[in-house]
């Protein structure tokens, strides 16, 4: 007989959840002033190596986490990024191994983005990450890290921000996603690897924690040893307040240490006009209000086909989507399950509700609730951010605005949605 299992993670979706009255309780008002810094930087003697504009390999590199805006707010300003975050707070960072490319010393980098530089932080000789992420290969190219430096966002979003550390996680796989589409180098993902030796070795302690890995490159079936030395800690934020949920929440959802063997890395078959992609990823921006326009049907089914294409990974989440259609062109209002009516109605004042109140859900052409009854928590949250922003990028490519939407009262929208399973994100999008 087969046995439910339970699925990894969910008591600490549970524990944060969002309803009228949790909102109502814990307004969740805070100090701007003390916002921990955004930008990690290793010391001043470590090696750096600018990422010249003009070079292919290096933009590969710098488009996965590029600054493209800057705001001003009072004597303040911001920087905006290539990839989209809950409250702008910023908690991934980026390293990565290369070897075997030209120009580059082999070696395990951090990925400065203030300044648009890889700061080398471990030379190898005949070692390397290889072995932690994957079983018995090595690969002559670049394995990405993505972690989190998970006080930037728990600052604000307290307990709920476990959930927005992996959706940002899932947004930058997306974005490195974007830029090895337009600089024409193949990726895979990897969720389920030894990522607590990772974290223990790259000296990241209770501050940081790598959530998901990309392989991009070629493949040789050899073993590699594992780093001969662990790297001193180097903190990501100017202050830390530990917050014993999140660290468990993620402690608890990295599975006991499943290294893949993967035999080869695929494209992703999109087919976009590249210069105009370009500028989309360039330009990307979350749409802060919508005129209460049409999409097109015709614009409709194009966004969700390219949802539908399989994200290059070994995992098994199944994602459901379901979309509030408010105003389509040439479709019923109501909300769908993929392409199938499941009631009829204008639902756009409940979908702004359900989203605590958010305009943005209710001006919506679409809102979007992507529900899955996952296997793994850590995993199936980095695959709905990721289909956020792939979201974010047919979007914008359509002239379409599009927005995340974390803040949403979980149970009513479940319910609302008449679906057993959890929902872990949604989003809107309209013009
Ligand atoms: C996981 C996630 C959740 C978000 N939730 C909301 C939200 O509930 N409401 C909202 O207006 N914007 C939301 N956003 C959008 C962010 O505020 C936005 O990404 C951030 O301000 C940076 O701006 P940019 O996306 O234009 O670069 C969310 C973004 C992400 C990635």
């Amino acid at each position: 007989m087969l046995q439910q299992i339970e699925a990894i993670g969910q008591e600490f979706h549970e524990a944060t959840k969002h309803s009228y009255l949790s909102v109502m309780m814990d307004p969740n008002y805070i100090d701007a002033s003390t916002q921990p810094s955004v930008f990690k930087r290793y010391p001043h003697f470590y090696q750096r190596f600018p990422l010249d504009p003009d070079n292919p390999i290096h933009c590969f590199i710098r488009l996965t986490s590029s600054i493209t805006w800057k705001k001003f707010a009072g004597n303040n300003s911001y920087f905006l990024r290539v990839n989209p975050s809950a409250g702008a707070l910023y908690p991934t960072e980026i390293y990565v191994q290369i070897r075997g490319v030209k120009g580059f010393v082999d070696g395990l980098y951090h990925l400065e983005v203030q300044n648009n530089c890889l700061t080398l932080i471990y030379e190898l000789v005949d070692d390397g990450i290889d072995n932690y992420v994957l079983h018995q290969q090595l690969v002559k190219g670049f394995i990405f890290l993505v972690s989190c430096a998970y006080f930037r966002s728990s600052w604000k979003y307290k307990n709920r921000s476990l959930r927005y550390c992996f959706l940002d996680s899932g947004h930058h796989l997306g974005t490195i996603e974007a830029s090895a589409y337009l600089y024409q180098q193949n990726i895979k993902a990897i969720f389920e690897f030894d990522k607590r030796g990772l974290n223990q070795v790259l000296g990241l302690e209770n501050q940081e924690f790598i959530t998901a890995a990309v392989v991009s490159g070629h493949l040789k079936d050899k073993p590699v040893k594992r780093l001969r030395s662990q790297l001193p800690f180097v903190a990501a934020t100017d202050y830390f307040e530990a917050n014993p949920f999140v660290e468990e929440g993620y402690k608890s959802t990295v599975v006991p240490t499943h290294l893949t063997n993967i035999s080869q890395v695929k494209v992703p078959g999109f087919k976009f006009d590249h210069d105009h992609f370009y500028q989309t990823v360039l330009q990307r921006r979350s749409a802060r209000f919508f005129g209460k326009q049409v999409i097109t049907k015709f614009e409709f089914s194009q966004i969700l086909a390219y949802l539908d294409y399989p994200l290059n990974t070994d995992s098994l989440e199944r994602i459901e989507i379901y979309s509030i259609i408010n105003r389509v062109e040439g479709m019923q209002k109501g909300v769908y399950q993929g392409e199938k009516l499941i009631k009829t109605d204008d639902f756009s004042e409940k979908a702004g509700y359900l989203c605590i109140n958010q305009a943005l859900a209710r001006d919506s052409a679409v809102t979007f609730f992507f529900v899955c009854d996952y296997r793994n928590y850590q995993t199936a949250m980095q695959w709905v951010g990721w289909l956020g922003h792939r979201l974010y990028l047919i979007s914008n490519y359509l002239n379409i605005g599009c927005s995340g939407i974390g803040a949403y009262y979980d149970d009513e929208t479940q319910e609302f949605l008449e679906t057993p399973k959890p929902v872990l994100y949604g989003m809107a999008i309209g013009r």
